[in-house]
Parts: structure tokens; C-alpha cells; sequence
């Protein structure tokens, strides 16, 4: 056996298995690479339609020789956006189809011997662990039943992860579900967080009733996450100083490793573009298009890769943008209106208006966009990943969430870490032109907000260098996961 060799079979080999969404594949992919870079053999497993799209660009398996792309069936239509009522949907398709053939995986690539699966340049050694999805907890089972260790990683930030963990208590306390219609009622009960909640910055699904099966979907993932050994977040320490020691004391375990696609940066170099990681075709005209404004003065308006507007919200956005006067540069996906509301003709005065100031895409590289100087606010439905990529950029947002997470996100933003403000539930054209302006204009309010963002990206670049949190945490992630001592 050649030293090579040796070395290759005491080495760690981890899956990872992203949930089938690309707010969730981004970060897991960042991860990836990552651990590749140090070494470490990754099976990354998609489900088969996002598969075909990862491996049609061939620049990640030639930069990262350990990194081995596998993909599952999930019986889903190929192009099925998850949404927050079809979760429930996915999880079973993914329980009833994908689970038995994760097991049968999980057993051929623990075999030591086992020669089918390994690359024919570099031998892959046996999986040591499986690096889950936090929504993902199917997969929980499986890993135990094969005897290998689990770890999650949860793409959601930090605060709404805690939330979620709370959310028991509040049923028992009798503070779930509503006793009444008063969505500014203040939650007082959650640790860390005690003067910051009113019931509307709750997930959104504490607004179904509690047997809904997307309620359920939620509250067996909260239960699940507490038999994995250790969980990732996408946070950095100087961001979530609260939170964290509060999650510390429900799990053991945890390692903060954002803003993920800074620390990739920091780590491995800026030579692949961060569109390896892209499901949709990216109209990279827009670059131009900002090149021609001038500096701090475009808006970028983007929901992410699932929220859907109706008709009506999508024509008032777009009156309040062209009515607040500003440049603007806007995402609108071909499948972001809610079926049965197909595109009808575009009154004029937008059309207008658009020509005149505004550029639309159907997807753009989102995160060359916000490091672009023209740039000077967000307005972002308050993901996860947009707003760390948000902090990372030290641009101001303004909040408009729709789903889960991203409500409690948007009320950090606004209230907790003060670099923006929060839209929620209103979208007439009046309140868009009024918050954009005052998210866009010189001004006190845009100062404070502006001088609070500015000092958070300067934290989250303290993170990913060589003796911030993040990178260390990530140096002990590796040593765990090639000590085999994540169990
Ligand atoms: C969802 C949740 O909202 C999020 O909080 C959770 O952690 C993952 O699932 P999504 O709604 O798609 O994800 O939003 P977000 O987390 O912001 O992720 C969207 C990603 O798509 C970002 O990384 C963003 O940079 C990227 N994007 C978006 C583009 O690259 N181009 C675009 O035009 C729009």
C-alpha cells in the first residue's frame, strides 16, 4: 500500500446532505469546500435534479479533487420549488423514498473495502460522518442505525434557530397559539432575546394552528436536532454574543463558522466565482448596468430563491420604487408570482419608470452585486443568507420578510442589531416609497443604521481572518472531524 494511500485511508470522509433548496445547498456547498480544501473527502449528496445542475459546471471537482458529487431520487418534480406548504410534502417524498437509499449509501461507503464507489485518481476512505441539513432529521435515523456519527448544519441564523428550540415553551406556557388577534403582543419569555419580540416577529409558522402538518414538519425538527453531536451555524461570535451562550445550554456543541462564503474567501481564495453554487442562469448584464450608476445610490431589491408575491403586492412594490425616485436594481424570477396570477400588462408609468432608472433580472450574482459601490441598500425578504451576505457588505436593509426564519431575522435587523428596517406585513406603495427613502437618504436614521452595519462587517472580516472565531472554530472543526471526536 502506498504512503499516499495510507494517508488518504486515515483521513476523514464526510456526506453532506443539503435540503433540495438553493438557500440551503449555498452554505452547504460553501462547507464543502471548505473541508475539502483541508484535506477532508466529501460525498456531497444532492437529490438527482440538482445534481445535473451542480456537475454541468466542472470547475468545483477540478479545483477540489477530494470533493465527490453523488446524487439521490426524491420522486419530486424536477423543478418543485419548496414552499412552506409543501414542505411537509418533500419530507415525506423524502422519507419514503430517499431514506432507505440513504441507509443503503450510508452502509457502501462505511465499508472499508468497498472499491464501486471510489475515484479512480484519489482513494476515498470510509465515511466517518454525515453532515446534515438541519431540516434534514430523516437522515438522523439512518446515521444511527449504520453507527455513524451526525453533525447539522443549520442555515438559518442563530436567533431563529433559538427560537425555534423555545417554541415548546411558549405551548406550554400557554403562549402559543394566539389567544387573540393582537400581532404586537410582546414575547417576553424567550432567553436572550426578552424585550425584543412582539408575535409577528415569531417563525411564520406559529401563525398556523398548531396541528397544521407545516407546524408539525417544525416541531419534529426541533425535536430531532437534539440527538445530533454538534451543529454548524452561519454566524459569527461578535454578531449573536446573546444567543449563543443560550443555545449552549440546551447543546453541547456548537461551531460558528460565518459569514461561510467570507470565510471560503479568506480560506481558499477568491478564485472561483460564487455562482459555482448557483441553481439559475445569472444575467450578469446587471454588473453593467450598476457600473453606470452612481456611487451608494441604487437600491437592490431581491427575495431570494422561494418567496412568491401576489399581483397586487408585486405592483405595489413596484409604484413604491419608481415613486421613491431612486435607482433600482430588482430580481423578479420568472416563477416568483403566485400561480394564478400571471404576468398581464405592465401599467405604463412603470414601464417607464423602469427604463428610466430601473433594471430588471431574472437572477443575479447576488453577491458580486452587493459588494458593488452603486449599491447603497437592500431590501431583502430577510433570509438567512442574503442577510449575512447583507452584513458582510455593510449595506442597510430594508425587511420585507414572507416565511419561517425570516421574521425573526428581519426584527434583528430592525430592532436588535439596528442596520435596517423592518417592512413586515405591509406592502402599499405609500409605506415602499417612505422606507425606501428613508433607508436611501442622508439622514440621521440612515447614519445610525449605516455606522452599526459598517461596524458589524468590520467584525464579521475580523471572523474570518486568521485569529477571528470563525476561522479558529472552523481549525477545531477539522481536528475534530479528522480526530474522529465529533460523537
Ligand atoms: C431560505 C430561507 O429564507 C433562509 O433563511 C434559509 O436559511 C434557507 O432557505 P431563500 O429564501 O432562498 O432561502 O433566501 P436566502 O437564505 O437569502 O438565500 C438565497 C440565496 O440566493 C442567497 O445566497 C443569494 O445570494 C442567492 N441569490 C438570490 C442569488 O445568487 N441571486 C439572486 O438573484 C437572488
Amino acid at each position: 500500500m502506498s504512503t499516499e494511500m495510507e494517508e488518504s485511508e486515515s483521513a476523514a470522509h464526510v456526506l453532506l446532505l443539503p435540503f433540495p433548496a438553493q438557500g440551503h445547498i449555498t452554505p452547504m456547498l460553501s462547507l464543502a469546500q471548505l473541508l475539502c480544501h483541508a484535506g477532508i473527502h466529501v460525498t456531497f449528496l444532492s437529490t438527482e435534479h440538482n445534481h445535473r445542475l451542480l456537475t454541468q459546471r466542472r470547475a468545483l471537482s477540478a479545483r477540489f479533487p477530494t470533493l465527490h458529487f453523488e446524487s439521490i431520487p426524491d420522486a419530486l418534480p424536477p423543478d418543485q420549488a419548496p414552499t412552506i406548504h409543501s414542505l411537509h410534502d418533500i419530507s415525506s417524498s423524502l422519507r419514503s423514498v430517499t431514506k432507505p437509499l440513504l441507509r443503503d449509501l450510508l452502509i457502501t461507503l462505511a465499508k472499508k473495502d468497498d472499491e464501486s464507489y471510489r475515484s479512480t485518481t484519489i482513494r476515498c476512505p470510509p465515511l466517518s460522518c454525515v453532515i446534515i441539513d438541519g431540516i434534514m432529521c430523516f437522515a438522523i435515523d439512518v446515521a444511527e442505525e449504520v453507527g455513524i456519527p451526525v453533525l447539522a448544519l443549520r442555515t438559518v441564523s442563530a436567533c431563529s434557530f433559538w427560537c425555534y428550540s423555545c417554541i415548546p415553551d411558549l405551548i406550554q406556557q400557554g403562549q402559543l397559539p394566539f389567544q387573540d388577534q393582537d400581532m404586537d403582543h410582546p414575547i417576553r419569555d424567550i432567553p436572550g432575546m426578552e424585550a425584543l419580540l412582539r408575535r409577528r416577529d415569531l417563525p411564520s409558522f406559529c401563525r398556523m394552528p398548531i396541528d397544521h402538518p407545516s407546524f408539525k414538519f417544525f416541531m419534529e425538527q426541533i425535536e430531532a436536532i437534539t440527538r445530533v453531536s454538534a451543529i454548524i451555524f452561519n454566524t459569527f461570535d461578535d454578531l449573536d454574543p446573546l444567543i449563543l451562550p443560550q443555545i449552549a445550554t440546551r447543546f453541547h456543541k456548537i461551531y460558528t463558522l460565518g459569514p461561510l462564503h467570507a470565510l471560503l474567501k479568506s480560506r481558499v481564495g477568491d478564485d472561483l466565482s460564487s455562482s459555482v453554487s448557483s441553481l439559475r442562469h445569472e444575467d450578469r448584464r446587471c454588473m453593467a448596468w450598476l457600473d453606470s450608476q452612481q456611487s451608494g445610490s441604487v437600491i437592490f431589491v431581491s427575495f431570494g430563491s422561494l418567496a412568491k408575491l401576489s399581483r397586487v403586492q408585486l405592483l405595489e412594490f413596484w409604484h413604491g420604487l419608481i415613486n421613491s425616485g431612486k435607482p433600482f436594481l430588482w430580481v423578479v424570477r420568472s416563477d416568483m408570482l403566485s400561480s394564478g396570477q400571471e404576468e398581464r400588462a405592465t401599467p405604463v408609468e412603470l414601464e417607464d419608470g423602469t427604463k428610466e432608472r430601473g433594471y430588471i433580472a431574472e437572477w443575479v450574482p447576488q453577491e458580486e452585486v452587493l459588494a458593488h459601490k452603486a449599491v447603497g441598500g437592500f431590501w431583502t425578504h430577510s433570509g438567512w443568507n442574503s442577510t449575512i451576505e447583507g452584513i458582510w457588505a455593510g449595506v442597510p436593509m430594508l425587511c420585507w420578510p414572507q416565511l419561517v426564519d425570516q421574521q425573526v431575522n428581519s426584527r434583528w435587523v430592525g430592532e436588535g442589531w439596528k442596520i435596517g428596517l423592518d417592512m413586515k406585513d405591509t406592502c402599499d406603495r405609500s409605506t415602499v416609497e417612505k422606507m425606501v427613502r428613508a433607508l436611501m437618504e442622508e439622514g440621521d436614521q440612515r447614519e445610525q443604521i449605516f455606522k452599526s452595519v459598517d461596524n458589524f462587517a468590520k467584525l464579521a472580516r475580523h471572523a474570518v481572518s486568521e485569529d477571528g472565531s470563525s476561522y479558529k472554530n472552523l481549525e477545531k472543526l477539522i481536528e475534530d472531524l479528522n480526530e474522529k471526536i465529533v460523537m
